[in-house]
C-alpha cells in the first residue's frame, strides 16, 4: 500500500495565514523564545509540508555562521512522516549553507520532542535550567504547565553534527 503524497516546499506568502495560525495553536503566538533570543517565525525561512496538496507539516530555521537552529517545527498530521521529510530537508539545506551543526531547544516537558529528534541522530548537548521562566517575562502567553500536567521550567539543547 502506498501512502499519501507527501511534497517539501518553501514556506511562502501564500501559507502565511495558515503557518500564522498554526503557530498561534502550538505557541501562542508567532514570536518563539530561545535562549533569550526572540524570534519572528515569520521572518525566517521555512520548509513546509504538503499532503496531496494542503500544508500539514512546517519547519522554521535560521543560519547563524555554520550552525542552523531550528526554532520551530509542527505537523498537524501525526506519524505519517512529514517531521521527519522536514528534518530531513532542513538539514540538507544547512549542509547546502556550509553548516556543520543543526539544534533546537525543546522545553522539559515535550517527552516525546526528546525521543524524535534522539531517534533521528540528535544528541542531547546542553540543559538550561529556568531559562523558560526567564523567556515567560519577555513572552507571558508561555504556560505555565506543559505536556503530561509536567511545569514548564527549562530548555533543553539538541545537536546534530551535519
Ligand atoms: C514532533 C513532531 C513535529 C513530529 O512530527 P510527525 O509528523 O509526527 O513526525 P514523524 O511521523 O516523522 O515521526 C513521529 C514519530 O512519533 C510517533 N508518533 C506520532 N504520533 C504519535 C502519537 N500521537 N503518540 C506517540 N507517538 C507518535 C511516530 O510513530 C514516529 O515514531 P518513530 O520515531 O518510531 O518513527 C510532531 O509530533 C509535533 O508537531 N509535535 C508538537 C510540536 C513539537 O513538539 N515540536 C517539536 C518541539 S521544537
Amino acid at each position: 500500500m502506498t501512502g499519501p503524497v507527501v511534497e517539501i516546499v518553501p514556506l511562502t506568502e501564500q501559507h502565511f495565514p495558515w503557518a500564522r495560525q498554526l503557530w498561534e495553536e502550538a505557541w501562542g503566538s508567532d514570536r518563539v523564545v530561545s535562549r533569550g533570543k526572540v524570534y519572528h517565525l515569520a521572518d525566517l525561512p521555512g520548509l513546509v509540508a504538503l499532503v496531496a496538496g494542503e500544508p500539514s507539516g512546517l519547519l522554521v530555521y535560521c543560519v547563524e555562521g555554520d550552525a542552523c537552529e531550528i526554532t520551530s517545527l509542527n505537523s498537524t498530521r501525526e506519524g505519517l512522516g512529514l517531521g521527519s521529510r522536514l528534518l530531513e530537508a532542513a538539514a540538507e539545506r544547512a549542509r547546502q549553507a556550509g553548516c556543520r551543526r543543526l539544534w533546537l531547544v525543546t522545553t522539559n516537558d515535550n517527552m516525546h520532542a526528546l525521543r524524535f529528534y534522539q531517534r533521528r541522530g540528535f544528541r542531547l548537548s546542553a540543559l538550561y535550567p529556568g531559562a523558560v521562566d526567564r523567556a515567560r517575562q519577555i513572552k507571558p502567553e508561555i504556560p505555565l504547565t506543559g505536556l503530561d500536567g509536567i511545569p514548564i521550567h527549562d530548555e533543553i539543547e539538541l545537536a546534530l553534527d551535519l
